[in-house]
């Protein structure tokens, strides 16, 4: 083919393509352009370039520029009619609201349920340290194979101080030591009413002997709860605390047992290298008793009580000491929660500042 030849033809196709994109009327139209014009498999663009090869050598260089030249102005009419296309379109329906919204709000004073909430109600909401703290250590010791046990926060004296071996005259017992409840019943003495005295329980030891009372050897269980000694708020006291209790009862438990349970848990609960110490002690319901440290980053800190079930205290429920024998700790509940999240006043928890809940 001779280069006049095939340069007519660049330019009746140009002008065909053209004239097809200039009158699309619709996306159809376009489409159907492309495919007649830049089709990939039988376009007429692809025939004039398969054309090329047959110029001339001489030539060659000339009609290729031409048929580059063609090809960009063709590709160039067909985003002009797409763009057109897409112009006319949104002019020719109505414009829609951006959302409902809009047009609600436009009523004045209209309730408008599509509105966002105040920010302050899209917070969401905190479980209490305390009860996270309770859950880690449930789940915890639950691991290490002790369930949970629960005892009332109304107790009598059997439960909170005689069956754990306090003596009368221990000044524990101390009326200005415990919150005792002025029950109606005792007061009037009231013929086949129950007149003995209630208080609400200064610890979780209560729970010891009510397991005990109901279930034979072996127990392995803790209970985690409120408990009450009239105490002034101050940072490391509170007159309401928690206490976690742990009870260990079955044949030939030791010192031993009690010391790697501790152990185990704390690791659990801080991570990392968490090392126990006990320091000789007293306590009317063990023996011996100790006092427990754990250590964890910077310095020693006293977390409770442990000790030997007392022998008085298994034949008060009807155990054998011959038999078994067993550990118990009580630890406070808050004061593994201050350390771990490093809090420095107790008051804090129970102060109900959002601004401080929200930070665990
Ligand atoms: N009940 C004790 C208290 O509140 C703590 C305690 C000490 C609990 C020794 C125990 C224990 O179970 O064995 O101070």
């Amino acid at each position: 083919m001779d280069l006049a030849t095939y340069l007519a033809e660049l330019d009746a196709t140009a002008a065909a393509a053209e004239n097809a994109l200039e009158s699309a009327a619709s996306a159809d139209d376009v489409e159907a352009a492309r495919i007649e014009f830049l089709g990939a498999k039988a376009g007429r663009i692809k025939s004039l370039q398969k054309g090329l090869g047959q110029i001339d050598k001489a030539d060659k260089p000339e009609a290729g520029k031409r048929f580059q030249a063609l090809k960009s102005q063709i590709d160039a009419a067909l985003s002009a009619a797409k763009d057109k296309l897409g112009d006319n379109q949104q002019a020719a329906s109505p414009k829609k609201p951006k959302s409902q919204k809009e047009s609600v709000a436009a009523v004045p004073g209209a309730f408008d349920p599509t509105a966002d909430p105040p920010e302050a109600r899209m917070r969401l909401g905190h479980i209490h340290p305390i009860t996270q703290t309770i859950t880690a250590l449930q789940e915890i010791m639950g691991r290490l194979g002790f369930s949970v046990a629960e005892g009332p926060e109304v107790e009598d004296e059997w439960h909170n101080f005689e069956a754990l071996n306090i003596a009368a005259s221990h000044p524990a017992r101390d009326p200005l030591e415990n919150f005792y409840l002025h029950t109606a019943s005792a007061a009037a003495g009231q013929p086949g009413k129950s007149d003995k005295p209630l208080l609400l329980r200064s610890q979780t030891s209560t729970v010891q002997i009510r397991v005990m009372e109901t279930v034979p050897p072996p127990v392995r269980v803790i209970s985690l709860g409120r408990v009450y000694r009239p105490d002034t708020a101050d940072a490391t006291h509170y007159p309401m605390f928690h206490q976690i209790e742990g009870l260990m009862v079955d044949r030939g438990v030791t010192m031993a047992d009690l010391k790697s349970v501790l152990r185990l848990f704390a690791m659990s609960y801080f991570g990392g290298d968490v090392h126990i110490r006990f320091r000789p002690s007293f306590f009317p319901f063990t023996e011996p008793s100790v006092e427990v440290d754990m250590s964890w980053k910077d310095g020693w800190m006293e977390m409770g009580g442990a000790g030997m079930v007392d022998p008085h205290v298994l034949k008060s429920v009807g155990y054998d000491p011959d038999e078994v024998t067993g550990f118990a700790f009580g630890l406070g509940v808050e004061r593994v929660c201050m350390r771990r999240h490093g809090i420095d006043d107790i008051r804090e928890l129970y102060r109900n500042d959002v601004r401080f809940l929200e930070q665990f």
